[in-house]
């Protein structure tokens, strides 16, 4: 079989057929898998005979495996994240565990139960997102650090047992500092890195921070650099968390919607200055060990 890659939209986005995820791949197509991921930021495979242990199988290709989630845990599965609307929805624009020194290189999500209508994942290209800011915002974007936290200053919860897996989640407190310009450790791009885990900006106050915040934020959202995935069960979506940020739409009223979700551990973002994150509250090493995330 060769491999086709189609791409979506101009920006982020390409359906690749001609591989069957569920089988062990050769190391020629896992190489040429992380170039169109590298390029395209979002892969979606048709992936009908997929199951946990394949996803696992399929994302270990890629590097290690992290564990479900800092502080949840896998339910069936010690590396499967089990993404389901009635612990609560994602509709806030994030990238995944930011939280965490080293937040994961890729996720993968797998389609279970998909609502009949709506339920779309937006996928942003924060690449997109900084190649568009004036030059003088993009100058001082690079010069800007932030704190990201599990910890969420509102409530939002509909249910006891979305205020149940709130708890979980924030059972351990996690805060690190991370550039608001990271630079991809393959390709070199830079890409603005923020999203809703995002606490405060240093050296602002609350309210410049939001501000300032939003005002970045508007260029990852722009139309133009999203890719909207429409999905259908049994499918599979791989996203580079490293340069991406993701919402799931909250429009598909109480029907259930379910996915899983499994993570490759990253190594520790690099701002534009060669400088590191730093970890500054929760130890997230049974999540993703640092060794192994370096090495990748
Ligand atoms: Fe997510």
């Amino acid at each position: 079989m060769t491999l086709v890659i189609n791409k979506i939209t101009a920006h982020i986005g390409a359906r690749v057929s001609g591989v069957d995820v569920s089988e062990a791949l050769d190391a020629e197509t896992v190489n040429q898998l992380r170039q169109a991921l590298n390029q395209h930021k979002a892969l979606v495979f048709d992936a009908p005979e997929l199951d946990s242990a394949g996803q696992e199988r399929f994302a270990a290709n890629f590097g290690d495996l992290t564990t479900a989630h800092p502080t949840v845990p896998g339910q069936n599965r010690a590396n499967v994240l089990e993404v389901d609307a009635e612990n609560g929805k994602a509709n806030e624009w994030h990238t995944d565990v930011t939280f965490v020194v080293n937040p994961p290189a890729i996720s993968t999500l797998r389609s279970i139960v998909i609502p009949s209508y709506g339920g779309e994942t937006l996928i942003a290209s924060s690449a997109a997102a900084y190649r568009s800011l004036p030059e003088q915002l993009r100058r001082w974007a690079d010069s800007l650090w932030a704190i990201h936290t599990n910890i969420y200053d509102y409530v939002k919860v509909r249910s006891d047992k979305e205020e149940q897996y709130r708890t979980v989640f924030q059972s351990t407190q996690y805060e690190t500092r991370h550039p608001v310009v990271r630079v991809h450790p393959e390709t070199g791009e830079k890409g603005l890195f923020i999203g809703s885990f995002v606490k405060q900006i240093e050296g602002l106050s609350k309210t410049e921070s939001k501000d300032v915040l939003r005002l970045f934020q508007a260029y990852v959202t722009k139309p133009e650099h999203i890719l909207r995935w429409s999905w259908q069960p049994g499918q599979l979506l791989v996203f580079d968390n490293r340069i991406t940020q993701h919402y799931a739409i909250d429009n598909y009223d109480d029907q259930p919607r379910k996915l899983s979700r499994v993570t490759v551990a990253g190594d520790i973002p690099v701002s534009v200055n060669g400088e590191r994150s730093e970890a500054l509250l929760g130890d997230a090493s049974h999540y993703s060990p640092l060794e192994s995330a370096n090495a990748a």
